[in-house]
């Protein structure tokens, strides 16, 4: 298994392009967690922040990192490097990935143009209300709820929410809108996603993107009261 994923991680940068390409074999690579891991640097270290898709992973839940390793496996999370990288790798890979991960706390990059910048006064009051207190006439709980009061995430599954871009977050509400992003059922954030319109959309994630994120936040250790909706990835990240 050990010898697969090396070859798998290396041909990954061949194939991408992203790094000097790994010419030796295989085997003969060290087989420490950190060369396993320099494939998914290219695309997920702080320095590449500046790029308005990838979503930093560092200091993220273990449970919620696992949960995202298996959705990208499994089918359903879609997008074609990332299911690349982790097809055919099985949990307990997963799992450790997931650990070294959630264990990073790297400092924060200066957050990256997007949509955002667009956004109006109206729409930054209106994400902050989402965020803070929901929409009751929507059904729509408050984000802190779930996500911790500092939207510093909640372990063991569910993610901070400071530090993301704003365009990111756009394709992701997206994706539960159009079910290509799916999570264990019931799945809450569709339901979410489902409730809100395109301009609520824009609205949270470009107040969400404005926020300073802090590198020395931690995820808390429990939901500040009981979850408003039930989360099947809540259940599952074990
Ligand atoms: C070619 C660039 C690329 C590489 C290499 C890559 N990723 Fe990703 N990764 C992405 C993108 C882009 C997304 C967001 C995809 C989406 O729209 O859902 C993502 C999403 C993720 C997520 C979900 C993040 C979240 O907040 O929900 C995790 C976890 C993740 N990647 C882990 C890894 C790991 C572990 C590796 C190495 C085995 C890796 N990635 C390699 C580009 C990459
Ligand atoms: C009932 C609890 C609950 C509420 C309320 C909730 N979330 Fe979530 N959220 C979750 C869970 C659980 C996940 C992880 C889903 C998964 O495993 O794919 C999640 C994931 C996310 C993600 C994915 C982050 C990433 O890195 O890909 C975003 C973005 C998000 N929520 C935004 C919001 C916003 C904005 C609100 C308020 C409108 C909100 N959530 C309200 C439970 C909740």
């Amino acid at each position: 298994m050990r010898t697969v994923s090396a070859l798998r991680l290396s041909a990954t940068l061949l194939l991408a392009g992203l790094a000097t390409p790994i010419l030796a074999p295989a085997a003969a690579l060290p087989d420490t967690l950190e060369q396993r891991i320099a494939a998914c640097l290219a695309c997920h270290s702080v320095k590449e922040r500046g790029d308005a898709y990838f979503p930093r992973i560092a200091g993220k839940p273990a449970g919620y990192l696992y949960n995202q390793l298996r959705n990208f496996r499994d089918g359903r999370r879609h997008y074609p490097l990332m299911s690349y990288m982790v097809e055919h790798l099985p949990d307990a890979y997963l799992r450790e990935i997931a650990d070294y991960f959630a264990a990073q706390h790297p400092p924060y990059a200066a957050a990256s143009a997007g949509s955002a910048d667009r956004a109006t006064d109206a729409q930054l009051t209106r994400g902050e209300a989402l965020i803070r207190q929901g929409d009751p006439a929507k059904k729509v709980p408050a984000c802190v709820a779930c996500h911790g009061s500092a939207l510093t995430g909640v372990e063991p599954a569910i993610p901070g929410l400071l530090g993301l871009p704003s365009d990111y977050i756009n394709a992701q509400f997206g994706n539960w809108k159009n079910r290509s992003r799916r999570a264990a059922a019931p799945d809450c954030m569709a339901d979410i996603a489902a409730r809100l319109s395109e301009n609520d959309i824009a609205s949270l994630s470009a107040w969400l993107a404005r926020q300073p994120p802090d590198a020395a936040a931690r995820p808390a250790a429990s939901l500040p009261q009981a979850s408003p909706l039930r989360c099947g990835s809540m259940e599952a990240s074990q």
